[in-house]
């Protein structure tokens, strides 16, 4: 049987990053290796499948954005409708890795495999584990396996689904974590058919001791479109946010409330949702819930459909 045929999409990250110079050694820069050396770097890929590569952004993942998501999104599209390409690997940094394999989860047509990767130490260290991950993508990607999982992510020999999967280390190469086995990950697309050139503003307002309730009003008169509250315990609404919250849903803006605590954050629980017209995020941590409200916003979905479907992610 004649190998498979994958496109690498390279967005940058630490997997791309080398020796900043100016810093004498003791910090980076990520993405700024161009594709084809990553892939010089990893000997016998070829053996595997035949790759063609596209460098479609070149950027440190702290600094992904909507747009950028929309960019990553029309060249993944492009490339499953391609006969000719039977799988992606997207090499991406780590930071908001979680963020973006969940947005192309939802937003990408079931079918293909599709596996993101990245890494935690640059291109130019002695001990890089980009090439390792790239070898392991490409292999996942090239597997029958793959095909009906979703978007999945491979980091340090280990296979992840999007939906469960969450950077929960900041150092050393076992930083991810998912409370799935990727075995049991299904393909999601339910945004495949969305044609769109924006993403609506979703902004993340954390709870804390004293979190101050004029973020609220700052981030609606700045142009959010939804607010994802990231709250304490059972997704605990401060009482003085109260008001700000219902100027929010005066003026339109959907309200979700999500726990910065492995949910669920149970609807209608400690929280008169239905009174105060605010969604609830189920077990879909806040970076998530801010990915599904997005994506169902510029869908055009109402409020109703919102509080029906979201849980469900
Ligand atoms: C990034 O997210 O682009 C930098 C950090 C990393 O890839 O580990």
């Amino acid at each position: 049987m004649a190998p498979p045929r994958l496109r690498i999409l390279a967005t940058g990250g630490t997997i791309a990053g080398e020796a900043d110079p100016a810093s004498d050694g003791a910090r980076y820069r990520a993405g700024v290796r161009p594709v084809e050396a990553l892939l010089a770097a990893v000997p016998g890929l070829d053996g595997v499948a035949h790759l063609d590569a596209e460098q479609v952004l070149s950027l440190d993942s702290k600094d992904m954005s909507p747009d950028g998501w929309l960019h990553l999104l029309s060249a993944a599209r492009r490339a499953l409708a391609d006969a000719q390409v039977d799988g992606l690997v997207i090499l991406h940094g780590t930071d908001t890795l979680e963020e973006t394999a969940y947005f192309l989860h939802l937003a990408l047509p079931a079918g293909k495999p599709v596996v993101l990767t990245g890494a935690m130490r640059p291109a130019d260290h002695p001990e890089a584990d980009g090439p390792a991950n790239l070898r392991a993508a490409v292999a996942l990607a090239a597997s029958a396996g793959a095909a009906d999982k979703g978007v999945l992510v491979v980091m340090n020999a280990r296979a992840h689904g999007a939906r469960h999967l969450r950077k929960a280390r900041t150092t050393g190469l076992d930083a991810f974590e998912a409370d799935q086995p990727w075995t049991t990950a299904r393909p999601d697309g339910r945004f495949a058919n969305l044609a769109t050139t924006i993403l609506p503003r979703v902004d993340i307002l954390p709870g804390y001791a004293g979190a101050p309730a004029m973020l609220i009003d700052a981030c609606v008169a700045d142009g959010a479109r939804g607010l994802v509250l990231a709250l304490t315990g059972h997704g605990s609404v401060p009482t003085a946010w109260e008001p700000a919250l219902q100027r929010a849903r005066e003026q339109g803006v959907a309200v979700l409330r999500a726990s910065r605590c492995a949910g669920p954050v149970i609807r209608n629980g400690n929280a008169d949702d239905d009174g105060a017209g605010w969604l609830t995020a189920g077990d879909l941590p806040p970076p998530k819930a801010r990915v599904a409200l997005m994506l169902a916003l510029a869908a055009g979905w109402d409020a109703a459909t919102l509080q029906a479907r979201l849980p469900g992610f």
